[in-house]
Order: C-alpha cells, then structure tokens, then sequence
C-alpha cells in the first residue's frame, strides 16, 4: 500500500469507543450491571428534584423526563450492548413487532428529508408492561454542514406503553449515528468475508457523522483492519482521520482522493455519503469478487447492476420496497433476504462468529434505518438515563 501522497495515520485498534460512550461519565457499578438485557423498567413518575418550583402541585401530575444530546451520550449503551440491541431489532420484524415506512414531508432544500418514524416492540409481559412505543421525527439538510451545523437533526418520543402517556423526549441524533452503526455491524458479523487471517481491508465513503459512528464498529469487529477514507471534501476525511485515534477505529486510516481509490481491493465498502442528485455512481468493477458492500446512504452509490448480481439484503422488506421509486434505488431487483432472515438462518462457527447460512461471491447489504431500532435504544438509553439522574424531569 503506497503512502505517497496520502495522509496516513496510525491508531490503536479496539479503544472504547468514546465519541459515542463517553463511559469515563457512567458509574462502573451501572456499567457492569447493563449487560445485554433492554431494561424497559418504567421511568419514575415524579420529580426527587425538591428545588423545583410548584413540587406539591406536580405530586399528582404527570412528568416527562427530557434527555438533552449530552444526557443521551453519557447514558448511551456500550458498544456489545448497541450490537445486540441492533440485533433483537432486526430479528423482532415479521414477529413481535410493528413498524409502518417511512413517512416524509419534503422541505424546499434539495435533497433534504423530514421523515416521521413510528415503531412499536411488543416484549413477553401479557399486560404490555415491557412493551416499547415511540416515535423519531428527523429533518436532515444537506447544505448545512456549510454553515458549521449538522446535516441531521431528530428527536424520539417515547410513551408509556400501558397509558400512553409521554415518558420521554430525547435528542436523537447520537442514537440515529449509533443504531446505524450498529446495524452496520449486525451485516458485518453475518456476512464479512473470509480474509484468512489477513487484517480487513475496509472503505468508508464519506467522513460525516455516519462515518465517524461507524469507525469504532469496524475497529471493534475486524480488529487490526486498515481504512481507506474518501470525501469528496478531502478536509472533512482528514479531520475525521485525525479524530480516529479518540474514536477506537482502525488499525490504519489512510485518507485517499477519490472512492475509487478507497473500494479498490476493499474487503468491506461501507458507503455514507450525503443525499444529492446523482445516484448509483460507484462503478461494481472497482469492486473485488466477494466485497460486503454496505450501503447506508441508500443508493448513492450502490448500483443496481450491484444489486441484481450479488446477493441483496435489506433491514426491512416493505419499507425498501416503498421507498423505491422514480428517485430511489431505480432498476433494483426485489431483495433476496432481509438481516433479520439472515440471522435467524446464521450459525456460529468453530472460531466463535455468527455466519449467515448463505455467503458466496458480492454481498450488498442496504439498510434504510428503522426507527424500531431508534425506539429500542431510546429505552435502552432511558433506564440508564434514570439510572444515572441524567435529564431534566418536566411537567406534562
Ligand atoms: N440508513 C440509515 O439508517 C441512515 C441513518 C442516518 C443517515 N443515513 C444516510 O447516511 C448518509 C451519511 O449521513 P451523515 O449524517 O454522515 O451525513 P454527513 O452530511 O454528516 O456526511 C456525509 C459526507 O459525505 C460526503 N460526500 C457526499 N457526496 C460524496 C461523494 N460522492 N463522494 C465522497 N464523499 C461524499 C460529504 O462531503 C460529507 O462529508 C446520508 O446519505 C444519510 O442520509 C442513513
């Protein structure tokens, strides 16, 4: 791997991953007792705060608790945990589960979304007591990152599952980063090819906040992988590999011109570049013969000459098949299984990984996001947030 004129930096292999978990904030105590189980332990109903105003009234009225960005950084759940969590998400569709697509409002920006996603988990308690129900409302403009904010901004609400009454408002933009990652790691483990003991060699396309989500994944389930990095904003991917030491990403992260340069010879391809007007731009010969091609930027990248040739897996059925369109993922075939298939067909082989049952030539894995999997780490991020008193507790 030439260096010349590239930047190139070394990192650690599996640190935490504290961009997402900032665990240094989370008592030890509470860490070792998360485990891999969602506690979906009902929020308590009234304010311990004696220093707010009108205490007595609020003793018989319904509170909310509302989780600012910090607040659900800090009560984030660890990285195993985000796994598993992504993985009972993935295997509760068809079953105990319900979630409709998408649906959207389309602001005046080009290529900005505004999509409300309602999810409901139903858990084994007959009376719905462990049942999770929720609602993500996020708006994302892609010129934002010109004037220094964000491309997305989201908020989850959650009710009590037995009443309906909101028991929690929490900014949704650490767990929409996290969940995908997650998610992302979910296809990972199923279908990573073989290297034979070789170190991973991965692409990442695109340096915004998926990206960053997505390092520690990568460096917490293909220890020893090198990245290549490519934004069409080469500042952007050099800013983000000089956050990769902090992050726990990589082995090596080399930032490279063009995508390429960063697919060519790549193991995994994990695509997360921005909405914009062209898409499938990525050429499938760039690609080696049994890539994972990861797409989470829907069809940016990703060819539908792609997609009818490998094998083609979605997080959610029907929302892929309501989403393509005119605009979205045009020429795509049905897809061949979902993760949530995937896994359930997967055994664990002789070196303790989970395999999917069927793993032969290219695999494009395109995953939409499903707010089901928002709903179930915001209740995830909601006992810890009570746990720990994180949050304002507000009157309804
Ligand atoms: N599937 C899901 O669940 C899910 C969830 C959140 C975001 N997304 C999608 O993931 C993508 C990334 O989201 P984000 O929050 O990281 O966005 P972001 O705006 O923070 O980062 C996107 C980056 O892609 C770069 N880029 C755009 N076009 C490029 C190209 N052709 N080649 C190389 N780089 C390019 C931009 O310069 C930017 O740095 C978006 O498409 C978003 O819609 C999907």
């Amino acid at each position: 791997m030439t260096l010349a004129g590239k930047r190139f930096v070394g990192v650690p292999s599996r640190l935490a991953d504290a961009a997402i978990v900032p665990l240094d904030s989370v008592s030890q105590s509470d860490t070792a007792g998360s485990g891999f189980h969602v506690n979906n332990r009902r929020p308590a109903r009234r304010d311990p705060r004696p220093d707010l105003p009108f205490r007595s009234d609020r003793e018989s009225m319904p509170s909310i608790r509302y989780l600012a960005a910090a607040d659900v950084s800090t009560a984030m759940v660890p990285l195993p945990e985000r796994l598993a969590l992504a993985e009972k998400t993935l295997r509760a569709f068809g079953g105990d589960s319900e979630m409709p697509p998408k649906i959207g409002v389309h602001p005046r920006q080009a290529d900005s979304v505004a999509h409300a996603m309602p999810a409901l988990l139903r858990g084994s308690a007959a009376d719905g007591s462990d049942d999770s129900i929720g609602l993500k409302w996020i708006v994302g403009f892609p010129n934002n990152p010109a004037i220094g904010l964000p491309t997305y901004h989201a908020l989850l609400l959650l009710n009590d599952p037995q009443t309906g009454v909101p028991l929690a408002v929490m900014d949704a933009g650490t767990i929409t980063a996290a969940r995908t990652a997650a998610i992302s790691g979910t296809a990972i483990r199923l279908f990573m090819p073989d290297t034979l003991g070789r170190p991973a060699r991965v692409a990442v396309l695109g340096a915004g906040a998926q990206a960053r989500a997505h390092l520690p994944i990568i460096g917490y389930l293909l220890p020893g992988a090198s990245v290549r990095l490519a934004d069409r904003e080469i500042d952007r991917a050099n800013a983000l590999a000089a956050e990769a030491g902090i992050l726990g990403g990589a082995a090596a992260i080399e930032v490279v011109p063009d995508v390429r340069q960063a697919v060519e010879g790549a193991d995994l391809v994990v695509s997360v570049v921005s909405f914009g007007p062209d898409h499938q731009s990525l050429d499938p010969e760039w690609l080696g013969p049994e890539t994972l091609f990861v797409a989470v930027d829907y069809d940016m990248q990703a060819p539908a000459q792609l997609a009818r040739a490998a094998f083609f897996v979605v997080d959610e059925r029907a929302q892929f098949l309501a989403t393509r369109s005119e605009s979205w993922f045009v020429g795509y075939p049905d897809p061949d299984a979902t993760l949530g298939e995937a896994l359930r067909g997967a055994a664990v082989d002789e070196a303790g990984r989970l395999r999917a049952a069927r793993r032969s030539g290219r695999v494009l894995v395109a995953h939409l996001g499903v707010g089901l999997a928002d709903v179930v780490f915001a209740s995830a991020i909601l006992a810890r947030a009570e746990q720990l008193g994180l949050g304002r507790v507000l009157p309804l």
